[in-house]
């Protein structure tokens, strides 16, 4: 067998099955599976690389299968920059009716495809109300049940995204008059529950717009066990008689904790970059460790999309505690308001799925983004900390490990205090 005919370990963006080794995730597939036949609103949620999109087009193109419903996928990433509400709602629409072709639906609907672009091109289809009249008709002309997965709803801009929200919340409640799509998932690193939205860009006032009367399920994709990550490995030995030891696979859920994006980083390191594609070479327990050496000081995406966290204010008030004496300083607020803030900010950095809650501490979410943060602020995030920052434990080489255990004992006792 060939490199060429192999699969390979998927290290940026969605798995393919035809390219790449995929878990099949039955358990959760079910579940959305289920909501769709329920016709329920849900939130697929879960933070960067967790595999969010890998399961929303797995499940699309099940539910396509099954006869019953008709499954769209529309990523809503390229809208970030769209500021007017009528145009991105437009931009929505059109998104939909380019996923016919790779949703496999049958030429039946192609008529409705070239109806529904005729509307979306004439000038009501522009305006803010046109992505719920747009749904509407197609939901009409359709014998089965609508399904859409809406993938990073989250990234849109406020004003934008409250729009959205509001077509999808007013066509859903008129939903028993007026056919609408049956089933609709928001996927994305946060929960649209959870978003404050700010009604006009100028604004300083968030809204309490909030969408729980629409969503009666939030899922979140998570994290490998260390079954799954042995059962991921053995597709590779089995493709191509390369042995992952047992203690080489327990290694890499120990590096990663199951993280899904580093689970097949560390493989693909070993396997592709440190093996050559060898495949007579067995995989062992410190090869594994290698590869995390080799990760954690190469920055690909998977470090970079940390850094950019990194850059928000909440994240680092929480952070700094870690690694100096420094309190988190009040900001000139009441009690209620440092509070309230303070669960925002908590949310949101557990969304970023850079640190983990246990119980109620907060830890790094796997020793590699430890390792990484560690040394994203000590070496490149040293101007963004106040100057009581004082990190000695870590040099160019070595890590101090007992003076960075009494930086985390002390972070977890200044969150218990709160
Ligand atoms: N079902 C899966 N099996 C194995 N690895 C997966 C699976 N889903 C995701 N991954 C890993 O996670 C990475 C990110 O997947 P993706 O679906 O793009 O996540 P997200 O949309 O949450 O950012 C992939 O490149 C792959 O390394
Ligand atoms: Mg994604």
């Amino acid at each position: 067998m060939t490199i060429a005919e192999t699969k390979r370990f998927n290290a940026s963006g969605p798995c393919l099955s035809r390219d790449h080794y995929a878990l099949p995730r039955h358990s959760i597939l079910r579940e959305i599976m289920d909501l769709a036949d329920r016709k329920r609103y849900f939130v697929l949620k879960g933070p960067p690389r967790s595999g969010k999109t890998t399961l929303a087009l797995a499940a699309r193109d099940e539910l396509n299968k099954t006869g019953k419903h008709l499954a769209l996928y529309c990523d809503l990433d390229s809208l970030r920059s769209v500021p007017d509400p009528g145009e991105a709602m437009s931009a929505v629409a059109a998104n939909l009716l380019r996923d016919f072709d790779s949703a496999g639906v049958e030429t039946a609907t192609k008529d409705v495809e070239k109806d529904a672009l005729a509307k979306l091109s004439s000038k009501s289809a522009r305006e803010v109300a046109g992505l719920r009249v747009f749904l509407t008709e197609l939901s009409a002309k359709l014998s089965n049940n609508l399904v859409i997965f809406f993938d990073n709803a989250d990234c849109l801009p406020g004003p934008v995204l409250m729009t959205f929200l509001l077509q999808l919340k007013t066509g859903r409640e008129n939903g028993r008059q007026n056919p609408f799509p049956g089933s609709v998932a928001f996927v994305g690193r946060r929960s649209v529950q959870d978003l404050k939205l700010k009604t006009r860009p100028e604004s300083a006032l968030t809204s309490s717009f909030r969408f729980f009367d629409v969503i009666s399920e939030v899922l979140t994709a998570a994290d490998f066990t260390p079954t799954e990550t042995r059962t991921l490995y053995s597709q590779h030995a089995k493709a191509t008689g390369q042995v992952f030891k047992k203690a080489a696979a327990r290694k890499a859920w120990r590096w990663t904790e199951g993280q899904p994006g580093l689970i097949n980083a560390l493989a693909r390191e070993v396997v592709e970059n440190i093996l050559s594609f060898d495949y007579g070479e067995v995989v062992t327990a410190s090869l594994v460790d290698k590869a995390a050496d080799n990760v954690m000081k190469r920055r690909d995406a998977h470090m970079n999309s940390l850094l950019a966290n990194l850059k928000d204010p909440a994240m680092l008030s929480f952070l700094e505690p870690m690694f100096s004496a420094a309190e988190k300083k009040p900001r000139g607020r009441t009690d209620l308001e440092n509070a309230l803030s303070f669960h925002d900010d908590l949310r949101s950095i557990l969304d970023s799925g850079l640190v983990k809650q246990d119980r109620v501490s907060l830890r790094p979410a796997n020793p590699i983004h430890a390792t990484v943060i560690a040394r994203i602020l000590n070496k490149d995030a040293k101007s963004m900390l106040s100057t009581s920052f004082v990190a000695k434990w870590l040099d160019d080489k070595t890590i101090d490990a007992n003076v960075a255990l009494k930086g985390f004992r002390r972070f977890f006792e200044h969150v218990r205090r709160w």
